[in-house]
């Protein structure tokens, strides 16, 4: 989507503001959105917080700062409500990599199977799960599936692959990745840590398996901004999308935080979806209340059922 034309001379922020009121609007943002963005946010969250934000508001219109996948869930919930994503093109390599006819074959070479898809997934791959899952309650939700059911996970490898060794549950894992968190450079990290002995490595699930296995600790965006900000540690080496820094600083300003170097001298650690939405574009989304999120209502309510049995799982 082309960045639309908008009076430069506007106050972005103030005018968001008031069209936020005007609109009955919520407006919720995850942790890798820009910092400008966070700031306006009602809800910062990651993908769980915000589902289960989206689960609860009375506003009339959801104005989601995230990527497709996470407006197409809180549609989901929100049928009868106006769901508005300031960038339609905000995909994500996890929901691209695994289109539902492939994904469907795929399930159909395992029956009697229970299918726990990550929340990182088209509506349509929804639709066909029995569960639906996020990095904060995954354990959990493999953890509530009958031990002599066969698991199939889907699309995050990474993700799968720790699971199975936190759990000791085996599962048939779809082999997707986040381009994001497979963009670090073990190399470049294991000297940063030679330049900062006391930092403390923490990651994202979604990072590859050799890096886990050097982390202090291991969770979701919102598990990391708590335990970075609770931890004794003054120093951190956070190896997720760097969005997650400005939250950190906020929290704790005295601690010093370092995004985990990528492997080439790029700027992949963000996120490049998460990063089409700009304030221009979320002004003009509440202006003009589009672009919105649609959907049959048979795909609607067949997504919505996974998706609530793990709301209920995760209380
Ligand atoms: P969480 O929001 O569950 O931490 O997942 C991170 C992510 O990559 C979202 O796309
Ligand atoms: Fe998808 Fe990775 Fe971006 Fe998250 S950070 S939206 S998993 S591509």
């Amino acid at each position: 989507m082309e960045q639309p034309y908008v009076d430069p001379g506007l106050d972005l922020e103030a005018e968001i503001l008031r069209l936020k009121k005007e609109r009955n609007a919520i407006l919720l943002a995850h942790y890798y959105q820009e910092s400008e963005v966070q700031d306006l946010a009602d809800v910062i969250g990651d993908s769980l917080q915000l589902a289960q934000a989206a689960k609860k508001t009375d506003a009339d219109v959801i104005a989601f700062c995230g990527v497709h996948f996470m407006a197409e869930t809180a549609k989901i919930l929100n049928p009868n409500k106006i769901v508005v994503l300031p960038d339609l093109d905000a995909g994500c390599s996890l929901a691209d990599g695994c289109p539902i006819d492939r994904f469907r074959a795929w399930q159909a070479r395992y029956p009697d199977s229970v299918t726990i898809s990550y929340i990182n997934c088209s509506a349509e791959v929804k639709a066909a799960s029995d569960l639906i899952c996020t990095s904060s309650n995954a354990e959990k939700i493999v953890r509530s599936v009958p031990a002599d059911k066969r698991i199939l996970f889907a699309p995050d490898r990474n993700l799968g692959r720790y699971l199975v060794q936190k759990t000791g549950r085996e599962m048939v894992i779809w082999q997707g990745v986040c381009v994001v968190h497979e963009t670090f450079s073990e190399k470049k990290l294991l000297a940063l840590r030679e330049r900062y002995p006391n930092a403390a490595l923490i990651a994202h699930p979604e990072c590859e398996a050799p890096l886990l296995a050097i982390a202090e600790f291991v969770g979701s965006t919102s598990a990391l901004l708590r335990y970075a900000v609770e931890s004794p540690k003054q120093e951190f080496i956070v190896a997720t999308e760097s969005g997650i820094l400005h939250q950190m600083q906020k929290q704790a300003p005295h601690k010093t935080f370092l995004a985990a170097p990528p492997e080439s001298n790029c700027a992949c650690n963000e996120c490049p979806y998460m990063r089409l939405n700009t304030l221009e574009k979320l002004y003009v989304c509440l202006r003009d209340l589009s672009p919105r999120l649609e959907m049959p209502e048979e795909l609607r309510a067949a997504a919505e059922k996974p998706i609530e049995r793990m709301l209920a799982l995760s209380r």
